[in-house]
């Protein structure tokens, strides 16, 4: 394969929902608990999210004075990845699935207040479309977080991918969310395996599905387990 294996890696309400308050409920607290035990027993290389899921979890809205950093042109070599040493980056990744550069980090590994080792340290990776303001390249590169295109005006998955396992070395790498770059993975055939930890809860109204914007797609059930009263679904995709 000329890309990660990918898990997409959730907690879920009971109806399937993967957004929204029911997450934050007393109802969900022991599911959110096992889920991130799961996390760290996948063993991935990395995690991947999308622009929302990073700015609610990890940078909380901060966005840097792009005034104060150089324009990387955007001529033809505009387009080039920028990839720090290897030796200067962790090997665990936090993989930002950011079309126009909207994100705000204040350094190139995630700080997780909770000192979580599912998430903290981890290297960041923006992934991008070539619709992206220079400054923001000038900024990630004097903060040393590596970055790669993916698309002209939209990120295409499969592209991302590539260039994860390629440059990055990536053979497995968890999807958690949310529903929206879940729904990007799915249609473009980019899941292979389903880890679904279900809160034993209803999500309440706006709240989004695991995909959203889905296609029809078979999975067969891997596993079913219960850790302190979770329900614990794996499914893999079934071949085509
Ligand atoms: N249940 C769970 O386990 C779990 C896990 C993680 C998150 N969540 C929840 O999920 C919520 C956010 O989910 P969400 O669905 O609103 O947003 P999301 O999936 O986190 O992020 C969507 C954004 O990703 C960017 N993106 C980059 N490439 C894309 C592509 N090819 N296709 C689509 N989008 C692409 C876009 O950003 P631009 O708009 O900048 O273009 C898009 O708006 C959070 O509030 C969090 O609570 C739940």
């Amino acid at each position: 394969m000329n890309r990660p294996y990918i898990i997409c890696h959730m907690v879920t309400s009971i109806d399937g929902k993967v957004t929204g308050d029911f997450l934050f409920g007393k109802g969900c607290a022991l599911a959110t608990d096992v889920y991130y035990r799961i996390n760290r027993r996948l063993k991935a290389d990395g995690f991947i999210c999308g622009r929302v899921t990073m700015e609610g979890s990890f940078t909380g809205g901060y966005y840097p004075d792009l005034s104060k950093y150089p324009t990387v042109s955007h001529g033809a070599e505009a387009k080039a990845d920028f990839i720090p040493k290897k030796e200067d980056m962790s090997n665990f990744y936090a993989v930002a699935f950011d079309t126009n550069g909207r994100l705000g980090w204040q350094s190139a590994r995630i700080i997780d207040p909770d000192g979580d080792i599912g998430y903290d340290g981890a290297q960041i990776i923006e992934v991008l479309s070539e619709d992206v303001d220079g400054r923001y390249l000038g900024y990630l590169q004097a903060m040393g977080i590596p970055y790669i295109f993916a698309g002209e005006k939209a990120i295409d998955v499969n592209t991302a991918l590539s260039k994860l396992k390629s440059i990055f070395g990536c053979d497995t790498l968890l999807l958690e969310g949310g529903s929206i770059i879940n729904g990007a993975f799915q249609r473009a055939g980019a899941v292979d395996e389903l880890s679904l930890v279900t809160a034993p809860t209803v999500a309440g109204e706006n709240s989004s599905p695991l995909f959203y914007h889905s296609d029809i797609m078979d999975f067969e059930l891997k596993s079913a387990e219960t850790e302190d009263g979770v329900l614990i679904l794996r499914y893999t995709r079934k071949s085509l």
